[in-house]
């Protein structure tokens, strides 16, 4: 009996080396990329190149027993096989650890995998949402939060982020404009370069490194011009605002070497971009010769079904494959279809073969097959994540992302002492609505509340009243939040409390899940009964700072007509109230402008500073017949790139030099800056165009230049921009760039809405 056992434990070790029987030169580091994909790839069947191709989600406790029976056995079998190339959302290093192990010791070729995960504005140490940071046009400041959200996510197992997200979107109804960076595709792919480099260092070398993760540059395209700001929405938009507006930051992306793409949900003038061959091949992998992958977005090959542009799955997989989507994210189509579609003729193997060779090398640039459980080391997780100086590093992101709206009765920044302050609104003591909607891997109740934030300042009396409850009932990712719209019973208390005091603090606005995927409004009011807490509290006490906690730009005409003050503070992440503080107090001089308009109402959306000039543009004949509203002014409640700080500065002397240029010249461009108020501080110069007449309409404005100066009280800085061919040219609608001659305006100042102005001729 013995005998027996022992002989069949025999056959089967020898049967598995037999199949494990497998040529390791590709693991050898020193011999060159390509060729070590090469190696491998002449090992691999069919159905393990199609494995690469396909990516699951995270599907059991993969520390504990592995799983019997559902769609978890089958993932889990598939793993064993050599059939999946990716998972997303595992994280944590035993559970990486964990899968990879399956991966690399059970499969036959014992390929490792590429791990993904939303690091999208910090792993478990929260910066602000991704709106937040870019109005603070701090590219240093951005990079370094994308550097220790890589920190943190690789230290937790994780190799690569589904981020930056690069949409450019103009319509505050879209819940996803907090994961962007706004409105404008110059600023947009300026901090496009600045995230992509934070997670994955400055070149591709770095990628080899221990704490940078690969970057995804998502959602490839257009997505953020879902009509009317519905979530998963048609796009149906031109081919030179296609190329003008939506495509500069995932271009810039590419030339600072983002290593993936995710493709996006929505059709784009008809056809999905999962299905898009003109954007995935002609475009990304064509024009720009980008090398690494393209992932598509959850289920997206699945959903061309819904959008009606496949019939089956074997259509959709062949549609999106020849289309160039070379890693299926959760329709788990690939696997079932990919290898039969190649044995029938319909796909070549040869792009098979293109789509693996490019995970592959991502893969091999990572590290990952000179060692599979790099990430994966305990004491490591345990030293980085949650680290001081990674808090330290968060808390000033969240500083420089504050806004100031309005600052009138010198109520800001508040007196440290001999003040009687009310802080009043229930988002004032929330511990876990400011970190925001993509915030997996943190902990409820792990923010510095702005209640924590000031009672850190002791030198005044404080005193906290909520108001009223913003939300009912469970607040979480996956559900529909409820809003507070009857309970107005602590109003009075708040208002008893504001009667008498010197100041009082108000922190209203949206919840934490009320921004993000899935979550498109059609008002941008302040929910519940938060206008009509405000409304209460004002008419006993008119003292009133407004701070805003929101996702999105906010349409709110009553508070800025009445309320003397206003912070625009996001949803800051980890330490919210500590830099809430800061900034209320003067320990910070907000510097932030808005990266995005916000309306009067939200009947104004889509608005953005960038628009096109009508026919009719000003009220020329002192009647209706001009563009407008006839119950609003059509200029934004607060335009794009505008913001205030405790200082004021002053704009003098804008040269522009040469007058007349030629194409392939130089303009020159200077002004000076002068800080005349009573404090240090820092102002964001931002240098705007207009070409005056041009073969196709040009924006009234486009931002072509910036820069964050830090002027002491009384310091005077002469700021210069240049402007080229890169800047004055435009793309048209066959997406041929043009640089024409002409004339050009030039803006220079502190918002989009003013500045000092000149003018050039470009000649040929
Ligand atoms: C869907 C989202 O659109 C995308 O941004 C995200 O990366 C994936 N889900 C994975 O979570």
């Amino acid at each position: 009996m013995k005998h027996k056992r022992l002989l069949i434990i025999g056959i089967i070790s020898l049967a598995t080396t037999t199949m494990n029987a497998q040529n390791k030169d590709h693991l050898d580091p020193k011999k060159p990329i390509e060729e070590r994909i090469s190696l491998l790839l002449k090992q691999m069947t069919l159905e393990e190149k199609v494995g690469q191709m396909n990516q699951y989600n995270g599907f059991w406790e993969v520390t504990g027993p592995s799983p019997k029976g559902g769609d978890a056995e089958v993932k889990y079998e598939h793993l064993r096989k050599g059939w999946v190339g990716s998972m997303l959302s595992v994280r944590g290093v035993k559970n990486v650890k964990a899968v990879q192990k399956i991966a690399v010791e059970e499969s036959r070729l014992g390929i490792p995998l590429i791990i993904g995960f939303d690091v999208i504005h910090g792993y478990k140490t929260l910066s602000p949402i991704p709106l937040a940071e870019a109005a603070s046009w701090d590219l240093e400041a951005i990079k370094k939060s994308a550097q220790v959200a890589a920190d943190e996510a690789s230290a937790a197992g994780i190799n690569w982020t589904f981020g930056p997200m690069m949409d450019v979107a103009r319509d505050a109804r879209w819940g996803r404009v907090m994961e962007g960076s706004g409105e404008d595709p110059y600023l947009g792919s300026k901090i496009a370069v600045a995230r992509v480099k934070g997670f994955q260092g400055e070149t591709t070398a770095d990628l080899a490194k221990v704490n940078t993760l690969a970057s995804c540059a998502k959602h490839f395209a257009a997505y953020g011009f879902a009509e009317a700001g519905r979530d998963y929405n048609t796009v149906d938009i031109s081919t030179s605002t296609l190329y003008n507006v939506v495509l500069p930051p995932f271009k810039a992306a590419k030339e600072a070497g983002v290593r993936t793409y995710m493709n996006s949900f929505n059709i784009l003038n008809g056809i999905p971009a999962t299905g898009n061959s003109f954007l995935q091949r002609t475009i990304l992998k064509g024009d720009w010769k980008f090398d690494g992958f393209i992932v598509t977005d959850w289920a997206s090959i699945r959903e061309m079904k819904s959008h009606g542009f496949a019939k089956d799955a074997a259509d959709a997989s062949a549609k999106a494959v020849l289309a160039g989507a070379d890693m299926d994210m959760e329709s788990h189509y690939y696997v079932a279809e990919l290898v039969k579609l190649v044995q029938s003729g319909q796909v070549k193997e040869a792009l098979i073969d293109d789509a693996v060779r490019r995970i592959l090398r991502v893969k091999f640039e990572l590290g990952l097959f000179d060692n599979p459980y790099k990430y994966c080391d305990e004491v490591r997780e345990q030293q980085v994540i949650g680290s001081k100086a990674n808090n330290e590093a968060v808390l000033d992101m969240a500083k420089k992302s504050i806004v100031l709206l309005k600052n009138e009765k010198s109520l800001l920044p508040l007196k440290k002492s001999g003040q009687k302050i009310v802080l009043i609104g229930a988002l004032a003591s929330d511990k876990t609505s400011p970190l925001g909607s993509w915030r997996i891997a943190s902990d409820d109740e792990t923010a510095i509340s702005v209640l924590e934030g000031m009672q850190a300042y002791k030198g005044n009396t404080l005193t906290y009243e909520k108001g009223a409850a913003l939300t009912v009932g469970k607040t979480t990712f996956i559900d529909e939040l409820v809003f507070n719209t009857t309970d107005k019973s602590g109003f009075e208390a708040a208002q008893n409390a504001a009667k008498n005091a010197d100041v009082v603090v108000m922190v209203l606005g949206e919840h934490g899940f009320q921004s993000g995927e899935a979550r498109s409004r059609t008002n941008l009011d302040l929910p519940g009964v938060q206008q009509e807490l405000l409304e209460a509290v004002y008419k006993v006490n008119p003292n009133i700072v407004l701070v805003l906690n929101n996702g999105r730009p906010l349409a709110l005409p009553w508070a800025s007509e009445h309320v003397p003050a206003i912070v625009e503070a996001w949803q800051l992440g980890t330490q919210t109230g500590a830099a809430v503080a800061q900034v209320l107090y003067g320990d910070y001089n907000p510097s932030g402008k808005l990266p995005m308009s916000f309306p009067r109402n939200v009947g104004q959306c889509p608005i953005y500073y960038n628009n096109y000039n009508t026919g009719r543009p000003i009220n020329a004949e002192k009647n209706v017949f001009w563009s407008h509203y006839s119950d609003v002014e059509k200029t934004p409640l607060y335009p794009f790139g505008f913001g205030l700080s405790y200082t004021t500065f002053d704009y003098k002397n804008l040269k522009v030099t040469p007058t007349a240029s030629v194409k392939g010249g130089v303009v020159q461009v200077t002004v000076e800056v002068s800080n005349i108020g009573a404090y240090d501080g820092k102002e964001v110069v931002q240098l705007y165009i207009h070409d005056e007449v041009a073969s196709l309409a040009r924006p009234v404005l486009e931002l072509k230049g910036f820069e964050l100066v830090a002027l002491k009280k009384g310091e005077t800085k002469t700021i210069s921009f240049q402007l080229t061919d890169k800047e004055l040219g435009f793309y048209d609608n066959e997406g041929r760039y043009l640089v024409e001659a002409g004339t050009f305006k030039v803006r220079v100042g502190g918002s989009s809405d003013k500045g000092l102005e000149g003018r050039f001729e470009l000649g040929f």
